[in-house]
């Protein structure tokens, strides 16, 4: 096992994904190294967003990985191992999840979890990787302006312990991440493809140049969303270049 062979508990941080890079400037970590909290009091969501989690409700989990043997033109399979086992993880509960691109997690159409990626680059290798997910397990009621937030509780109208939820969790990964170490990358991208949130559905993006009516059918190796429109025509977007009308 290399997620989870190693855990850091706190009762609160400001955030694990701080603490976590911290630790590892001090530190030699184990591969897999885990740093997880009940509270976090300055929670970083994805572009500068905060990350709202009620103290004691969600996992909020930092996972420590030296991918060196991944190229960063190929980082965002990082993204596609840790979205696949989350996706494991939420399936023991529920019967469907999704994949919206990049890398949000989505019970039909509201979040459930969200991924927070921070690599060290150097000298064209990628030296560490700090993967943040923060997974709403127990939460009633979300007060920021989040547009769709839910949490497992939500959805099953059951608590589950969270200890027991972060030992699956890590496990699932663990299956997912060894199979990254195994160079599986054409198996990993074309299960992640598969579950990607409107996944071959005409539907509603905006672009730079406006709304227009397309159909999710691919991610680039580099991670871009392939969207075909009406005309045939393909585009290839960067994160932030579409948005989804939802
Ligand atoms: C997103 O905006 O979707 C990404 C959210 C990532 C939140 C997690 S919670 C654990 C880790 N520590 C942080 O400060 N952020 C990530």
């Amino acid at each position: 096992m290399i997620i989870g062979s190693k855990l850091y508990f706190f009762e609160n941080l400001p955030s694990t994904n701080t603490y976590a890079a911290k630790l590892l400037k001090k530190n030699k970590l184990p591969e897999g190294t885990v740093v997880y909290t009940n509270y976090q009091s300055a929670g970083r969501g994805q572009t500068g967003n905060i990350w709202e989690s009620e103290d004691g409700k969600n996992l909020l989990v930092s996972i420590v990985l030296f991918p060196s043997f991944i190229i960063p033109a190929c980082q965002f399979l990082i993204s596609i191992t840790l979205s696949l086992g989350i996706c494991d993880f939420l399936k023991r509960y529920i019967p469907a999840c999704a994949i919206k691109w990049p890398n949000d997690i989505y019970v039909n159409n509201d979040k459930i979890a969200g991924i927070l990626i921070e690599n060290s680059v150097m000298e064209g290798v990628i030296e560490s990787s700090i993967a943040g997910i923060g997974l709403n397990i127990n939460q009633d009621k979300f007060i920021s302006d989040a547009p769709n937030p839910v949490s497992l509780r939500m959805i099953n109208g059951t608590n589950l312990n969270l200890k027991t939820c972060l030992n699956k969790l890590t496990s699932d990964l663990d299956k997912k991440y060894n199979q990254l170490l195994a160079g599986n990358f054409v198996q990993l991208t074309e299960e992640y493809v598969s579950q990607l949130y409107r996944l071959n559905e005409w539907c509603y993006f905006r672009d730079q140049n406006g709304l227009y009516k397309g159909r999710i059918i691919s991610v680039t190796s580099d991670g871009r969303l392939q969207i075909e429109r009406r005309d045939g025509k393909t585009g290839n977007y960067a994160f932030k270049e579409v948005n989804f009308i939802l």
